[in-house]
């Protein structure tokens, strides 16, 4: 594919929330031995939602750096991506689209599969500009991760928005052809309209993930794929970051390639940096992989990244992407770091009671708590109405 035709993600920028519980915390209100957290599921801590923050919140912060820098102007479409939507029949994009002051001519939607959803997001982001290269699509990936208190996915919540530019000649990857795409109807996790958090079967979930891995990779390999070995790194979907080494083992046996440790952290090392401190942000967590990897490799110009798009379920898709001349000059590596360090940690009281906040469904007038110091705050809800302000 020559450079005129390129298309793929022109910018990304990422948000995540006001609060943060370290897993030293939890580890000791409920006994676990920390090394579980740390070691067994590679996780350190999760970022908690304040009362006035969701992911519309999430979302309008992580996309309004990528218009301030680039504007409007061609932007026709908004897709955003959830599993943790917050209406039955309005996008959460369209609160968005008017927080950030964009054109009444746009197209807002909002896609569900679970965790795949932001990349079907992108693949269809694709499939537009395709159709039209002068229009530019902006993806919003968004997700609060909730699992019951004292459950074992408690330890697997967090929560961040990715924001996207998607258009032709983009600044930091173009997105390849070819994609091995899988779907099996199985019940890992999903989340019944009349529940607040989700229902897992985590080790049903593992299993489901290692199937889609080999699914998607046999589809990508017959669709004419990149070998394996041409790969300089691998971002996987991370519910917690432990499930990224277990999918790549997978991947490297089913290859027959046999497991090779010094590799395994060569492909993977830096795309866990982000999620195993912010935890499962679901649709986001793979573009938050590509943050970290990104953010912090040296230089990745010109090689291929892979790419593991899992959503219980299931669906997933393996694709590549190749890494454009000059895309560090694009980074928002200290913006990223800053939305990660000016979290504030929450004690274990205070965490719960934040968990199990929700609106009354009377209809009446309920102000939030101004928590949040974000440029996005959720006011509250009025006559059934969410209330946002932009600070
Ligand atoms: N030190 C180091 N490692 C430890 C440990 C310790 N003290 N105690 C346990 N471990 C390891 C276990 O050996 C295990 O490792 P392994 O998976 O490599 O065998 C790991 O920690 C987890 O232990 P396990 O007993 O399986 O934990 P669990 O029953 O609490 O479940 C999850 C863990 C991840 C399955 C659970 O948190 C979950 O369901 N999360 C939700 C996952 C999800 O969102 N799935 C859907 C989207 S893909």
């Amino acid at each position: 594919m020559g450079n005129e035709s390129a298309i793929g993600i022109h910018d990304l920028s990422f948000a995540t929330t006001e609060f943060v519980l370290p897993h030293t915390v939890l580890a000791e209100h409920n006994g676990t031995d920390v090394g579980k957290y740390h070691k067994g599921i590679g996780q350190r801590s999760m970022s908690v939602a304040a009362a006035d923050e969701d992911i519309v919140t999430m979302g309008a912060a992580a996309a309004a750096p990528i218009i301030e820098r680039h504007g409007s102007d061609g932007i026709r479409t908004v897709i955003f991506a959830t599993e943790s939507s917050i209406d039955q029949a309005k996008s959460a994009g369209i609160y968005v689209h008017s927080l950030l002051g964009l054109p009444s001519a746009t197209r807002v939607v909002e896609l569900k599969q679970a965790c795949y959803g932001g990349t079907a997001a992108l693949q269809f982001a694709i499939g537009l500009v395709r159709r039209d290269p002068t229009q530019r699509v902006l993806v919003v990936a968004s997700d609060v991760s909730t699992y019951e208190l004292d459950s074992p996915g408690e330890a697997t919540q967090g929560a961040a928005a990715v924001a996207m530019l998607v258009g032709t000649d983009p600044a930091l990857v173009r997105i390849e052809e070819p994609s091995g795409v899988f779907t099996a109807d199985v019940m890992d996790f999903w989340r019944p309209n009349y529940r607040d958090a989700a229902l897992v079967d985590g080790q049903e979930s593992i299993g489901a993930y290692l199937l889609a891995v080999e699914g998607s990779w046999k589809d990508y390999t017959e669709q004419g794929g990149r070998a394996l070995d041409e790969f300089a790194a691998f971002c996987y979907h991370q519910p917690f970051t432990k499930m990224a080494y277990k999918a790549h083992r997978h991947l490297l046996n089913h290859c027959g390639h046999g497991v090779d440790e010094d590799r395994v952290a060569r492909d993977l090392g830096l795309t866990t940096e982000y999620n195993n401190v912010i935890g499962n942000s679901y649709t986001a967590s793979v573009y938050l992989a590509l943050a970290a990897l990104l953010d912090q490799a040296d230089d990745l110009t010109g090689r291929a990244v892979g790419f593991l798009s899992y959503g219980s379920g299931s669906v997933a898709e393996f694709f590549a992407g190749t890494v454009v001349p000059g895309y560090r000059e694009h980074l928002r590596t200290e913006a990223h770091r800053e939305a990660i360090d000016r979290r504030k940690p929450v004690g274990h009281a205070r965490y719960r009671a934040l968990h199990e906040h929700s609106f009354p469904a009377d209809g009446g007038d309920h102000r939030t708590p101004a928590e949040s110091t974000g440029p996005f705050r959720l006011a509250g809800l009025h006559g059934h109405k969410r209330i946002y302000e932009a600070r």
